[in-house]
């Protein structure tokens, strides 16, 4: 069997996210690029002691994944300026930092009605009064390993899993923290 089990989500699901792991990412995730969706799940045969490996239902490959089997670059860090006025909409910015299939920042932060606030990083409950500007924050949520390159948090920009809209959107949310 040439796949090598081995893998997990750079999502940084770990931890604290094992409580919401049926609704989120499996933390299991293979890349095999011979397949059409990418991704593939092991599947054990009853009583063979064998594991066969199904697709995946959905394309999980825009994750990338520590497989053996990975061979993709790891996107490079991204700089990245603001262009123009914020205009984003703190409403659906909320929305996507509690869905655990986009931003999912509850995972690893505390937000306002979280049930069950992560603690991989700062709590931001309060983040709107720590001074930063929208350019900043824009800059940490599209990819902060710039500012950190050994950082733990997923560069929602660079590997295109949330939208410059989207950013915008979680932006305006952070900003009405207070
Ligand atoms: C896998 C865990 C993880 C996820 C998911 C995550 N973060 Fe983070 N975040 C961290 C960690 C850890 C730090 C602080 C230290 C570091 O950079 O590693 C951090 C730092 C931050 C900071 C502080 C930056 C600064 O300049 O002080 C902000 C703001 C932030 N995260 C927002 C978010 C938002 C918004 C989301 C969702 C879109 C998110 N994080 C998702 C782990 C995560």
């Amino acid at each position: 069997m040439k796949h090598t089990l081995l893998a997990l989500a750079v999502m940084g699901l770990a931890g604290s996210q094992a409580a919401r792991a049926a609704d989120s990412l499996p933390p299991n995730i293979l890349y095999d690029a011979a397949r059409e969706k990418k991704t593939i799940w092991p599947l054990p045969v009853r009583n063979s002691g064998e594991l066969k490996y199904n697709e995946h239902r959905q394309d999980l490959s825009r994750w990338p994944t520590l497989s053996y089997q990975d061979k993709r670059d790891t996107k490079r860090p991204e700089k990245v300026e603001l262009q123009g006025p914020l205009n984003g909409n703190a409403e659906n910015g909320k929305k996507i930092a509690m869905n655990t299939q986009r931003g999912n920042c509850w995972a690893c932060h505390v937000l306002p009605g979280d049930p069950q606030g992560g603690t991989g990083g700062p709590p931001l409950i309060n983040v709107g009064t720590w001074g930063y500007s929208d350019a900043h924050l824009y800059q940490q949520i599209w990819d902060r390993r710039v500012a950190n390159p050994a950082t733990e948090m997923p560069p929602y920009g660079s590997n295109g899993v949330l939208s410059d809209q989207d950013i915008r959107d979680v932006v305006a949310y952070l900003q009405t923290l207070k």
